[in-house]
């Protein structure tokens, strides 16, 4: 046996990681000659400068500048917002701060983001599921019949994959169900989407309320790895003895504080607009297609839709990837079947990839499918 596997926690040898967009096509693949519309990612390149005076030297803990920036954007005191490496940095402080290793276990409701439970996994937390219903909403039942079972509950609105809101009401009655047991994290990483959604706002009355935040979404920079854990200055101080020294690097402080600017602000708000225009013209596109079964509701900056079987996804899927079109195939979460996720990339992109699906079913032997009622 080699010494690294004599060594490693035992639970590591067969964990598989989180299978990032990125990672699932990594395979002499550059960014580059592909469309990639399987990350949620915005299309275009940016566009910024970088100020490297100071680059000998260690950065801030937080660059007040990014935290100035980010509390003018939010409407909250720079005491409650931690910037840190994604959000997924966020969630893994989070869970790294409230959790036992082996001892504690966070709360998740499936179909949802996926690093929830890997960075659960990866610290010996425990997982405990309660699935959206059918309708993709949150089972207060079952989350009632958890009350005392879980550190932390992950929550997420808009959701990923489906891309619904989860109701306000549905969230306050979740976080009045675990006041006195869970921190409740809400994930806004696509609030931009539907801004009037966040319950930023309930953070006064709510001290074991989390929102999670990035700039990777409608800001266009997942390439930079910036976002934001808002919360309580108890909890942000908690949190601030967990992350590491320097988790912002200059560079990232430097592009994450002009994209917050008032220009910044305007190009992100655009970006949002266009989004909503080609993910309406897709979602229609996608309801009118006889293999489609299901087109999810969307208020983030990708759309669901479930194929009438298998076979169909399958096709769909692999006639894309022949193209080089690489979209998220979500069929093994539950109540997900046949469903797969395509990324609000540019028009251009989008309407390659619909011809790409139409012309697959002229020229190729198409999967049949089952009759109209
Ligand atoms: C719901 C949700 N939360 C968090 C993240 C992670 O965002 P970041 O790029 O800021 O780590 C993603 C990324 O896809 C996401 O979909």
């Amino acid at each position: 046996m080699s010494i690294a596997r004599k060594l490693a926690r035992k639970e590591l040898i067969d964990m598989v990681p989180y299978q990032s967009a990125r990672r699932l096509f990594a395979s002499g693949n550059t960014p580059q000659g592909k469309i990639w519309l399987n990350a949620n990612e915005a299309s275009g390149n940016g566009n910024y400068q970088v100020n490297s005076d100071s680059i000998n030297r260690y950065p801030d803990f937080q660059p007040a500048s990014l935290l100035n920036a980010y509390s003018n954007y939010c409407d909250l005191s720079t005491d409650n917002i931690l910037a840190t490496r994604g959000a997924d940095e966020g969630i893994e402080l989070i869970i790294r701060t409230f959790c036992r290793a082996y001892q504690d276990s966070v709360l998740i409701c499936p179909p949802t983001y996926g690093m929830y439970a890997i960075s659960a996994e990866n610290h010996g937390a425990g997982i405990i599921k309660v699935p959206l219903t059918a309708e993709m909403s949150l089972n207060l039942t079952d989350l009632t019949a958890q009350v005392g079972q879980a550190k932390v509950v992950f929550l997420c609105s808009p959701g990923n994959p489906t891309g619904n809101l989860l109701s306000k009401q549905d969230i306050e009655a979740a976080l009045e169900l675990f006041a006195d047991t869970a921190i409740v994290v809400v994930d806004e990483a696509y609030i931009e989407f539907c801004p009037e959604q966040s319950v930023v706002y309930w953070l006064d009355k709510y001290p074991h309320l989390v929102i999670l935040r990035t700039l990777s979404k409608a800001f266009a920079l997942a390439g930079l790895r910036c976002g934001f854990t808002l919360a309580s200055s108890e909890i942000i101080t908690m949190l601030s003895k967990v992350i590491a020294p320097y988790p912002i690097s200059a560079p990232v402080a430097d592009i994450a504080s002009k994209a917050l600017t008032k220009l910044g602000l305007e190009q992100m708000n655009m970006r949002v607009q266009d989004t909503g225009v080609l993910r309406a013209q897709l979602s229609t596109w996608l309801a009118a297609q006889s293999w489609c079964s299901q087109v999810f509701a969307s208020d983030a900056n990708f759309v669901l839709f479930r194929c009438q079987n298998l076979e169909l996804k399958d096709f769909i899927f692999d006639s894309l990837v022949a193209k080089g079109i690489l979209i998220r195939d979500q069929s093994k979460q539950p109540n997900l079947a046949n469903c797969l996720r395509i990324s609000i990339g540019s028009e251009q992109e989008l309407s390659l990839l619909q011809q790409t699906i139409s012309n697959s079913f002229t020229t190729t032997a198409a999967p049949t499918m089952a009759k109209e009622n």
